[in-house]
């Protein structure tokens, strides 16, 4: 059969109270629309190491290996420190996102008028903000070698990582922003930090070189990161697609977040190369982390989570219509006044990560007639 399989991994903190939502968004399209999904919960993290002594038991792993798609809740969180770091390090996110050779990691940011009291910044700034930041995701300083910590003869101390980027790194991520631009509205803007660093310096030189042999109908700019980050809050409307390295687009997505609303707004999709039949590995999960700060109480905001899904029915079960249809359902369910915490209305009671999740089932079925 044409059956497609979905692992779902909430993770720890708000990561399985968000991924639960979205699960039931995902059953709704299962049952409403005829797609061929079956879906396998996996355990991952703190609960999973207390059980099995392994963050990524045997048989979450079975789950990641035989999934056309994961979705993916969060990690982290203060009683990790129980599990110690070799189990730790063998078990992190990073190390999947290695492992699977999750180099595009998409981070769209769109704005909604109904949110726009949420947002910190002036409604003439949100009006018309739609851009997508394209995160390389498998390399740079989060993964460079050397690293470590070392002791020094004079009994201090140096911690140090490596900045690094093959230029066969750099053209892929790059060849996927620059496709993704042309099916938009033809502008990557990629951002560096080549006025110091050499991986910088390496990455805007093969980006120009990219632009010049396969994609001159693209309006390519440059941008330092540092003024990357204050012409986010300044003006997010000139961007269309930004394309940057592994740790500039972690920062610059949390910034983003605040034109949306809120950073639980935001969803993601993590994906590898593509095989002969164009199909790619593909891990999607919220912007966000496991918010210890909030979780266990029901009250986080499922909604990064659930747009993740309208990302997994583009991307990969081949629904371009469900998505849509998901999309309208969560502007709909804002729309009609359910608000989460963190984009509360003045004056007015916030719902639970639950009553959230069944705001957009109504208005998935309101709107599917
Ligand atoms: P965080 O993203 O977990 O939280 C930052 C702030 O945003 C907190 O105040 C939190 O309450 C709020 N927030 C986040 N998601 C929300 C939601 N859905 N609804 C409402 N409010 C929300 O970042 P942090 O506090 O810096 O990190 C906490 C832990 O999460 C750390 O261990 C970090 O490493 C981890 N983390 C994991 C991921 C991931 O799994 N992909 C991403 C980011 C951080
Ligand atoms: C993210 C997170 C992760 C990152 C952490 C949890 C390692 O912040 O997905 O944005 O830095 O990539
Ligand atoms: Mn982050």
């Amino acid at each position: 059969t044409n059956m497609m399989r979905v692992a779902v991994i909430g993770g720890e903190g708000i990561g399985p109270e968000v991924t639960a939502q979205a699960s039931r968004v995902l059953a709704w399209f299962s049952e409403r629309r005829r797609l061929p999904v079956e879906v396998a919960e996996a355990e991952f993290g703190l609960e999973a190491y207390r059980r099995t002594g392994k963050v990524i038991p045997p048989e979450t792993r079975a789950a990641i290996e035989g999934a056309d798609a994961i979705l993916f809740g969060a990690t982290g969180g203060p009683e990790t420190a129980e599990v110690p770091p070799e189990a730790r390090r063998e078990g992190s996110l990073l190390k999947l996102r290695r492992s699977l050779d999750l180099y595009a990691n998409l981070r769209p940011i769109v704005t909604d008028p109904a949110l726009y009291d949420s947002a910190p910044l002036k409604e003439r700034v949100l009006n018309g903000v739609d851009f997508v930041i394209v995160r390389e995701l498998s390399s740079g300083i989060y993964f460079g070698e050397p690293r470590g910590i070392e002791s020094r003869p004079d009994g201090s101390r140096r911690g140090f990582n490596t900045n690094s980027y093959t230029s066969e790194e750099i053209r892929r991520v790059a060849r996927f922003a620059f496709e993704l631009a042309r099916s938009r509205r033809g502008r990557l803007c990629s951002v560096d930090k080549a006025n110091v660093m050499e991986a910088s310096v390496l990455w805007r030189e093969e980006v120009i070189a990219l632009h010049a042999d396969e994609f001159p109908d693209i309006k390519l700019s440059h941008m330092y990161v540092d003024n990357a980050a204050m012409q986010i809050v300044r003006a997010p409307s000139q961007f269309d697609v930004m394309v940057t390295d592994n740790i500039f687009g972690d920062i610059l997505s949390d910034c983003a977040a605040m034109a949306a609303g809120s950073l639980g707004m935001l969803p993601s999709a993590s994906l590898g190369p593509a095989d002969a039949q164009g199909r790619r590995t593909a891990l999607y999960e919220p912007v966000h982390g496991s918010a210890p700060d909030i979780a266990g109480r029901g009250i986080a905001n499922p909604l990064g989570s659930i747009l993740s899904v309208a990302m997994m029915l583009r991307l990969t079960l081949g629904r371009p219509d469900d998505a849509i249809l998901l999309e309208r359902a969560v502007g709909d369910a804002l729309a009609h006044g359910a608000r989460t915490a963190d984009i509360a209305e003045p004056g007015r009671a916030p719902v639970s990560t639950a009553a959230m999740g069944d705001a957009v089932l109504a208005s998935l079925d309101r709107l599917a007639g």
